[in-house]
């Protein structure tokens, strides 16, 4: 059909580059090559600028926290930039532990230096001498080239000290995750850095007036700063084309479960899923049965939501996460009990066991789920599941036990009839969930 055909190829070429312009196009490890693409030409033209003025600059562009919170990144850093201190930090959360997520993975392998140079900017507009870029252990490729990206730098004069003439100074090294999911956590990622197991602090203070040593922080994700030396070469005007009036540019997709394809895709915020899955090459086996949005605690959508914008609104107004960015396709050989439990058994093992609710209300949803995947459960234990998902929300340490919630009742409020029929019928459509005869 013409028509579709259309409409499919307009769909497609709707891809806007800004923080993947340099993959695959350039040579990662030759920092000439960054230079000969316009790299290193922000951090010229920032220090031509007052730290202010960058900073308003970023406020202005409507940035906001690529790691999945949405967290205006100007703001962050005018309140860094305001606390008074003998020593301040910038750190690059690049732990990506969110499974199916691999942008920053690819970001820094593909053009390390932008990330670098972002940081050189976030130092000297907020007054920090010292950055850490935090990679997850099992990135040795991301590893690799930021190292390399870092060395490279110092021999060109980006980093070290009087960088450009500028009487500015800034010292980077790398710190390396060990494989814990809450090591991404900001606070449990300064935690590790000072050399402590990776437990989260409690919040206030926030990072910017109390972070790493007790110094004021800027903690950043790898793609929010990947963004940053092509505001300030282009502009707040310019970021602000792409995207929406809450949520502008754009944001980095990525594939993973049931789709045809594998990969990253950079689209203007307020994409749907729909479209998302056009890029994808649509559903891999039968029939598609519901999409995650948003990564392992992001929500699970059927069809009914799939022409909703993605952006930092699109939780709080339609309950659907746009989170770090991960879309995970489920067909119909899927049950949403034993999706359910394998995500929360995700969660349990991660949980880092400080506060009871997640430690516990982790524990405590496995077994009911288990019950359930043997067709054992009443609808008792259904309201129960329910109870302690929302007792976590509340009251739970940080975000990883305020958010196993989100795609446990995603999936009950959405998908309310298939978990009825494990516990009324006891009958399970995909035939994954069964009985357990005992002797
Ligand atoms: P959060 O909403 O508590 O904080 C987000 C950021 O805003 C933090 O840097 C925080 O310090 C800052 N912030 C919030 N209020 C502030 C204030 N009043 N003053 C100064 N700074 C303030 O969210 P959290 O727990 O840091 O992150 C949760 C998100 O992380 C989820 O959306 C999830 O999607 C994402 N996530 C991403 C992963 C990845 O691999 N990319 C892994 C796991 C979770």
């Amino acid at each position: 059909n013409p028509k579709e055909l259309q409409q499919t190829v307009e769909k497609l070429t709707k891809e806007v580059k800004i923080v993947t312009r340099n993959i695959g196009k350039i040579d990662p490890k030759n920092i000439e090559e960054y230079i000969a693409n316009d790299g290193y030409f922000a951090l010229a033209k920032a220090f031509k600028m007052k730290p202010h003025e960058i900073i308003e600059e970023i406020k202005e562009s409507g940035l906001r926290g690529r790691g999945g919170a949405g967290f205006p990144t100007g703001l962050k850093w005018e309140f860094a930039f305001k606390t008074q201190s003998d020593q301040k930090y910038i750190v690059c959360n690049a732990d990506e532990g969110e499974p199916g997520t691999y942008k920053d993975r690819l970001i820094m392998e593909g053009d390390p230096h932008s990330v670098i140079e972002a940081m050189i900017i976030a130092g000297y507009a907020v007054g920090a001498t010292k950055g850490y870029i935090y990679i997850r252990g099992e990135y040795y490729g991301s590893v690799e080239n930021i190292k390399k990206a870092i060395k490279d730098a110092y021999e060109y004069g980006f980093l070290g000290e009087n960088i450009l003439n500028s009487n500015f100074n800034f010292d980077l090294s790398v710190r390396l995750g060990a494989g814990a999911y809450i090591c991404g956590e900001e606070t449990a990622l300064l935690e590790s850095i000072e050399g402590n197991a990776g437990r989260p602090r409690l919040k206030p203070p926030y990072p910017p007036q109390s972070g790493l040593f007790g110094k004021p922080t800027v903690i950043n994700n790898v793609e929010t700063l990947a963004n940053v030396p092509q505001i300030i070469l282009n502009g707040a005007k310019w970021f602000k084309q792409f995207g929406t009036e809450n949520s502008p540019g754009t944001k980095v997709f990525c594939f993973t479960g049931n789709l045809n394809n594998r990969g990253i895709v950079e689209l203007p915020m307020g994409v749907t899923v729909r479209e998302l899955l056009v890029h994808a090459g649509g559903v891999s086996g039968d029939k598609l049965k519901m999409v995650q949005t948003g990564g392992i605690a992001g929500t699970f959508i059927d069809e009914s939501k799939f022409d909703i914008p993605l952006d930092y609104d699109s939780f709080a107004k339609y309950s659907v996460s746009l989170g770090s960015g991960v879309i995970l396709g489920v067909n119909n050989n899927h049950c949403v009990v034993d999706i359910a439990k394998n995500v929360m058994e995700f969660f349990r093992h991660e949980s880092c066991g400080k506060c009871t609710p997640c430690r516990e209300g982790t524990k405590m949803v496995v077994k009911i789920l288990d019950k359930m995947s043997k067709l054992e459960a009443n609808k008792e234990d259904l309201e129960r599941l329910v109870e302690i998902a929302n007792t976590a929300k509340e009251t739970a340490l940080c975000g990883l036990g305020q958010s196993f919630p989100v795609p446990l009742l995603s999936l009950i409020n959405n998908f309310k009839e298939e978990f009825l029929d494990h516990i009324e019928n006891k009958n399970c459509i995909a035939n994954l969930c069964k009985k357990v005869e005992r002797k």
